[in-house]
């Protein structure tokens, strides 16, 4: 069973930052989850929400900012926003990095970069996993490259969701944990793909969603799993 850090491990450190990710690595995660958008300029930006307000000191919104300016916000007082670079070259293939793509428009770049990293620095694909709440992001991605390991995520709608990955070939459904159980998990295993419910924090569910017998569990704990 994988244990993937979600936000790096936001638990223990502040969210989407180099340090959380390390904080991760350092927990022998097997993965890690983050989530992009774009910035003004076309960089691939590591950050939950389409605005800075809630995690730095700055104000605005992602796609309106330089690179540069994004630079000058800090997190937590202490940390930049990195890039998804920056925490490739961090991650080193030490894990897989699951890569959420909040914003359709970073779906070329997302897929380029990796390309990028694999065919200049020897990376496998299996290194990546890219998944997103936008399908019509996740099927940018297998039009593509279809080499691309692609995770659909669903809050509400498990049957559509697995329609919609047989649709596009996808490795992996990622579901809100509350929508699985143990019967429908072996369902969807039978089907060939992985089982990576979010976000499992509490040690109760977590003992809970063992029994499952998951393929994997996103988390904000990783020393919890
Ligand atoms: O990838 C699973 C989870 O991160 C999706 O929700 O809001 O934390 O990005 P959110
Ligand atoms: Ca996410």
């Amino acid at each position: 069973m994988l244990k993937i850090g979600h936000r790096g491990a936001k638990g223990n450190e502040p969210e989407n930052t180099l340090v959380s990710f390390q904080k991760a690595l350092d927990l022998q995660v097997d993965g890690i989850e983050l989530d992009v958008h774009l910035s003004a300029d076309g960089d691939i930006i590591v950050i939950h929400d389409e605005t800075i307000d809630r995690t730095t000191n700055g104000k605005g919104f992602v796609n309106t900012l330089s690179l540069r300016e994004l630079k000058t916000f800090l997190i937590d007082e202490n940390y930049e926003i990195p890039t998804l670079t920056e925490v490739f070259e961090l991650v080193n293939q030490k894990c897989f990095i699951n890569i959420e793509l909040k914003s359709y428009d970073s779906t070329d770049k997302v897929v380029s970069l990796i390309e990028k990293y694999v065919s200049k620095k020897g990376w496998k694909y299996d290194r990546f996993l890219v998944s997103s709440f936008d399908w019509n992001a996740l099927q940018q991605v297998a039009f593509l490259n279809d080499k691309i390991p692609i995770g659909v995520l669903t809050e509400t709608d498990l049957d559509l969701a697995l329609a919609f990955t047989k649709f596009i070939q996808a490795k992996s459904i990622h579901p809100y944990f509350h929508l699985l159980t143990k019967e429908n998990t072996v369902q969807i295993q039978e089907k060939g793909l992985q089982v990576f419910p979010w976000t499992i924090n509490e040690l109760e569910d977590i003992q809970k969603i063992k029994t499952y017998n998951v393929n994997g569990i996103i988390t904000d704990f990783p020393d919890r799993i």
